[in-house]
């Protein structure tokens, strides 16, 4: 499943990202929001990354649109669990998944128009990640989350 959120910066974005899923027939959850109305960022991502997170299925991921991609990563990166990475070039967003085994994309309506945008989520929900040696520095990453000291000697 496929998990989407937006702010009104990311709205428009995410209304074309949902109709390329729907020519694709990926199935998705639309997490808002529903208009161009201003609305803050933060808690559309964490309403969409929490049913991420809770999908049993751990091939889901999310695709979350502001403005920037940015504002959005920042907040769903702040949630234990997601790896969200803000793409702009299709090298990012395919080696995000091959190496840090992202689970979110983040977009930025006003950086990435519609085409790009959808080239970007289709390597992003289409490449598997290596594992090997970027398994050991996502363990890392975890440990971070929960506070733990990396450079202890
Ligand atoms: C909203 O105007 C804008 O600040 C937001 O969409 C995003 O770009 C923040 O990073």
């Amino acid at each position: 499943m496929i998990y989407l959120g937006a702010d009104h910066g990311g709205y428009a974005l995410k209304e074309e990202i949902k109709a390329y899923l729907t020519e694709q027939e990926i199935p998705f959850v639309d997490c808002g929001t529903d208009s161009k109305d201003s609305v803050d960022y933060a808690p559309i991502a964490q309403k969409t990354c929490l049913k991420l997170l809770a999908d049993p299925d751990k091939s889901s991921r999310a695709v979350l649109c502001c403005g920037t991609g940015i504002g959005i990563s920042m907040a769903a990166n702040k949630i234990h669990g997601i790896r969200a990475a803000c793409c702009s070039d299709y090298f990012a967003a395919k080696y995000t998944r091959l190496h840090n085994d992202a689970n979110v994309l983040c977009l930025g309506g006003r950086v990435v128009g519609a085409g790009l945008a959808c080239e970007l989520v289709d390597v992003f929900l289409h490449t598997d990640f290596e594992g090997g040696r970027h398994q050991r520095r996502i363990d890392q990453i975890a440990a971070l989350e929960n506070g733990e000291n990396l450079n202890k000697a």
